[in-house]
C-alpha cells in the first residue's frame, strides 16, 4: 500500500507544469490550438496560419525583441523551427539540430549530424542549408545534407536511429524537412543538376526508421522491368534512353499529408537534365516531373496527378508547397487544394479527384499564354522552347514563385505568397543534345545558365496577397531584391514576412498596410513562426542569409551587402511590451575585388576558366563570380592570386571543414584557368551596386 502511494506521489511530482501533447495525426492536424507549431507548414494544412490573437493589427506596433539566442556558428538559417509545449526545435547550417527551452531561454540540446564528414567528395554538391525537423510521438526527425534521416529522442536529443536514404554514389542530397503521419516520417530528396537522378519519395517507420514504402516519380529503365503499373503508364510519355540521365523529378521540398483523404501529396521537381532535347528527344510530358501527385499515404500507390509543366524544358518545377484550404467556389463547398510553382500561375484544385479547378497568372509570365480549362494543360508561347537559338522569359529558373512558402489566412480568404517578377535568357546555343552526357557532381543542367552577361534586374520581388476564389490579386508590396521569404499570417489580421534587406515586417492581412518593422541585421531568408508560452503569444525568426538565389545569383544576392560571415547569426523572439535591444550588427559589406595589374588576362584561358567555374564553383560563390554571401567573394580573394594557396584551398582541401569542399581532378593548369577568369571579372569590377 505504501509503494503504491510513494509511487502515486513520484507521478504527481514528475509532472510537467502543464499537460504534455502527445503529437500525433490528431494534434498536428488540429487547427485550433495555437500555442504549439507542431509541423513544418504549422499543421497538415500547410497553411501557416495562426489562431493565436493577442498580437493583432490594432496593437502590433507595441511589438518588442522579448530575447534573442545567438548562432554565431551558423551560416544560412531557412528553417521554420517547431514547438511543442515550449521548447522549440530547428535546424541550423549542415543539419545541426537544436533545442531550445522557451521559458528558460536556454538550450536544452544539440545534435551534430558532422554532414560534412558523412559527404565527403559529395559535399561539393550541398549548401550548408536546411529548412527543418518533423515531430511524432516525442522523438524528432531530421533529414542531413548528405541523405540520412535520422530520429532522435526529443527530450535528451539522441540518436534513435539512423538510415541513409539515398545512393550515396549518385549527386542526390537533401535539403527539405521530412513531415510525420500515422507513424511514419517520408522524405525526398535533390540534386538533378549535379547528376543523373531519378526522383523518389521514401515513408519510413517512425519507431524503427525500417523502410514502409517508396513512390519512383519518373520511370526507370523499361529492361530492367517496371516496379508497377503506374510506372509503366508514365513510361509512355518518355521518349529516348531517358534512364541514362535519370529523369530528375525530386521531391525537394513540397510534402504534404491529407488526413482527410489519407493521402500525400508530393510536388515533383524539374527534369534531369532540364533541357528536354537531351532528356527525352522525341517530345512527350514526361510523367510525373513537375507535377502534383496524390498517393495513398499507407501503401504508397498512386491515386491522381495533375502536370502543371508538361514536357518540362525551363527548371519551372513544381516543388513548392502545396497548401489544403476548405473554400466555397460557385457556391459550392470544395477541398481544396492551392499550388504557385515556379511557373507563374496560382492553381487551384479539387484534391477529392485531382480536378483543375482554375489556374491563373500571377504577374506577366511569358513562357505560356494561358492554361486551356478543357485540357488542363498551358498553351505554351510561340519559341518558348527556346528551339530558335534563345529566348527571353519570365520566369527565371527561379521561377515566379520558389521554396519561400506562401500562407493562406482562412479569414481574409487570402493566400500571401513572396513573388519573383525576373526573366531570363534560355539558351542552349553550343550544347550537341545527342552528345551530351549527365554531369557527374558536377553543375549542369543541359543549357547555358548563369553568365556573366545574363541580363540582371535587381529589384524585382513583391509579397502578393491572392484570392484564390476570385482568382485575383487583392493587395501588393513592392519588396527589396529578389530573394524574399515565406510568410505566416494570424487571426489578428496580420501577416508577417522577413525581406531580404534584413527587415522583418509586419502587414494589415485584409489590405497590406505595414504595420510595424524591426531591422534584424541581416538578410532574413527563413518564415517567421508564432507561438505562446504560459498564456503570452510570441513571433519568432531565424536571422541568417541562404538558398540557391544567395548562393548561386551573384550581384542579384549581393547587393544587399551581407557579405560571408560578417553578420551575425540569431533567433529573434518578439512580444508585447518586448524591450531588449538588438546587439548592433556591422553595417552592409560589398566585396572590394582586387585588381592586380601585373597579372595579365588570358582572353582564351579566361573563357576556359569561366567553365571550370560554371560547373564546380558558381553554386557556392556565385554567378559571373560575384558571391551573394553564401562564401567568400573569390573577386576579392587574395588567396585565389597564387597558386600555390589556391591549390592548398581548392584541391587539397584544407578548409573542407568550414565548407569550401575539395576538388582534387582538378589539375594546376585548371586552376591557373581558373584564376585567369576570376582576374577577368575582377578587372571588370562588376561592383555590387550599394542597396
Ligand atoms: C559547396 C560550396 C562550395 C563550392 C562548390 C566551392 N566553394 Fe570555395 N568556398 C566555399 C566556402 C563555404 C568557403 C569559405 C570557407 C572558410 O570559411 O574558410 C570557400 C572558400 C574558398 C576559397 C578561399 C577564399 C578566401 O579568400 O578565404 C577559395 C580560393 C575557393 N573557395 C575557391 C573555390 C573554387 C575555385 C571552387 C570551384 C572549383 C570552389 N571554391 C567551389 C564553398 C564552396
Amino acid at each position: 500500500m505504501r509503494i503504491v502511494a510513494a509511487g502515486l506521489l513520484c507521478a504527481v511530482i514528475a509532472m510537467p507544469a502543464f499537460a504534455e501533447t502527445i503529437v500525433d495525426g490528431a494534434a498536428i492536424a488540429d487547427e485550433v490550438q495555437g500555442a504549439n507549431w507542431l509541423s513544418y507548414g504549422r499543421t497538415y494544412s500547410e497553411q501557416r496560419f495562426s489562431p493565436l490573437s493577442e498580437i493583432t493589427a490594432d496593437n502590433v506596433s507595441k511589438l518588442g525583441l522579448a530575447w534573442h539566442h545567438d548562432l554565431a556558428e551558423h551560416k544560412s538559417l531557412l528553417a521554420t523551427p517547431l514547438v511543442v509545449d515550449g521548447v522549440m526545435y530547428f535546424t541550423g547550417s549542415y543539419s545541426v539540430v537544436i533545442a531550445l527551452d522557451l521559458t528558460t531561454r536556454k538550450p536544452l540540446w544539440t545534435y551534430d549530424p558532422n554532414v560534412i564528414e558523412v559527404a565527403g567528395e559529395r559535399a561539393r554538391i550541398m549548401w550548408d542549408s536546411n529548412r527543418g525537423v518533423a515531430y511524432w510521438k516525442g522523438n524528432v526527425y531530421v533529414a542531413t545534407g548528405d541523405g540520412r534521416l535520422i530520429g532522435l529522442n526529443a527530450k535528451t536529443g539522441k540518436e534513435i536511429w539512423s538510415t541513409m536514404t539515398v545512393d550515396p554514389k549518385l549527386a542526390y542530397f537533401i535539403n527539405g524537412a521530412p513531415r510525420a503521419f500515422k507513424d511514419k516520417i517520408i522524405i525526398g530528396n535533390g540534386g538533378t543538376e549535379w547528376g543523373a537522378l531519378r526522383g523518389y519519395v521514401t515513408a519510413y517507420d517512425a519507431a524503427t526508421g525500417k523502410q514502409v514504402w517508396r513512390f519512383y516519380t519518373v520511370p526507370g529503365e523499361p529492361a530492367k522491368g517496371f516496379e508497377d503499373g503506374t510506372q509503366e503508364m508514365i513510361a509512355k510519355t518518355w521518349t529516348g534512353k531517358w534512364w541514362e540521365h535519370g529523369g530528375g523529378g525530386t521531391v525537394w521540398n513540397g510534402l504534404t499529408y491529407d488526413p482527410e483523404f489519407n493521402r500525400i501529396y508530393l510536388g515533383t521537381g524539374n527534369g534531369s537534365p532540364w533541357n528536354r532535347r537531351m532528356r527525352s528527344p522525341d517530345g512527350g510530358d514526361n510523367l510525373f516531373l513537375c507535377s502534383i501527385v496524390a498517393l495513398d499515404a499507407d501503401t504508397g500507390k498512386y491515386v491522381w496527378h495533375y502536370q502543371t509543366v508538361p514536357g518540362e524544358t525551363w527548371d519551372y518545377n513544381s516543388n513548392m508547397d502545396m497548401v489544403l484550404a476548405d473554400l466555397t467556389i460557385n457556391g459550392k463547398p470544395v477541398k481544396a487544394m492551392l499550388h504557385a510553382p515556379k511557373n507563374g500561375f496560382f492553381y487551384v484544385l479539387d484534391r477529392a479527384d485531382g480536378k483543375l479547378i482554375s489556374a491563373d497568372k500571377l504577374i506577366n509570365v511569358t513562357w505560356a499564354t494561358h492554361v486551356d480549362m478543357k485540357t488542363g494543360r498551358p498553351v505554351e508561347a510561340k519559341g518558348a522552347r527556346y528551339e530558335d537559338g534563345e529566348e527571353l522569359l519570365n520566369p527565371s529558373a527561379f521561377g515566379v514563385h520558389n521554396w519561400h512558402a506562401m500562407s493562406f489566412n482562412p479569414m481574409t480568404g487570402l493566400t500571401y505568397i513572396p513573388i519573383i517578377d525576373v526573366a531570363a535568357l534560355f539558351t542552349d546555343k553550343g550544347f550537341n543534345p545527342v552528345k551530351w552526357q549527365s554531369p557527374n557532381f558536377q553543375f549542369d543542367p543541359g543549357l547555358d545558365l548563369l553568365r556573366d552577361d545574363m541580363s540582371l534586374k535587381l529589384d524585382a520581388s513583391s509579397l502578393m496577397a491572392w484570392d484564390a476564389v476570385a482568382k485575383k490579386k487583392v493587395w501588393e508590396v513592392k519588396l527589396p531584391g529578389v530573394w524574399n521569404p515565406g510568410t505566416l499570417s494570424t487571426a489578428g489580421n496580420l501577416v508577417f514576412q522577413g525581406r531580404a534587406d534584413g527587415t522583418l515586417v509586419a502587414y494589415r492581412a485584409d489590405t497590406g498596410k505595414e504595420l510595424w518593422q524591426f531591422p534584424t541585421g541581416v538578410g532574413l531568408s527563413a518564415p517567421p513562426i508564432t507561438f505562446s508560452v504560459e498564456g503570452k503569444q510570441y513571433l519568432a525568426i531565424l536571422t541568417g542569409w541562404g538558398g540557391a538565389g544567395v548562393s548561386m545569383a551573384g550581384a542579384i544576392t549581393a547587393q544587399h551587402g551581407w557579405a560571408y560571415r560578417v553578420h551575425p547569426r540569431r533567433l529573434l523572439v518578439f512580444g508585447l511590451e518586448g524591450s531588449e535591444i538588438l546587439p548592433p550588427s556591422p553595417p552592409p559589406q560589398h566585396a572590394q575585388a582586387i585588381v592586380k595589374s601585373d597579372f595579365k588576362v588570358d582572353a582564351l584561358l579566361a573563357e576556359q576558366g569561366s567553365h571550370l567555374f560554371l560547373k564546380n564553383c558558381v553554386t557556392c560563390h556565385g554567378g559571373g563570380a560575384v558571391s551573394g554571401g553564401y562564401a567568400p567573394d573569390l573577386r576579392a580573394s587574395p588567396i585565389a592570386l597564387f597558386l600555390d594557396g589556391f591549390r592548398e584551398v581548392t584541391v587539397a582541401g584544407v578548409r573542407r571543414k568550414a565548407g569550401m569542399p575539395a576538388f582534387r581532378e582538378l589539375s594546376d593548369s585548371d586552376l591557373t584557368a581558373i584564376q585567369h577568369y576570376l582576374r577577368r571579372q575582377a578587372n571588370k569590377t562588376v561592383e555590387a551596386p550599394a542597396p
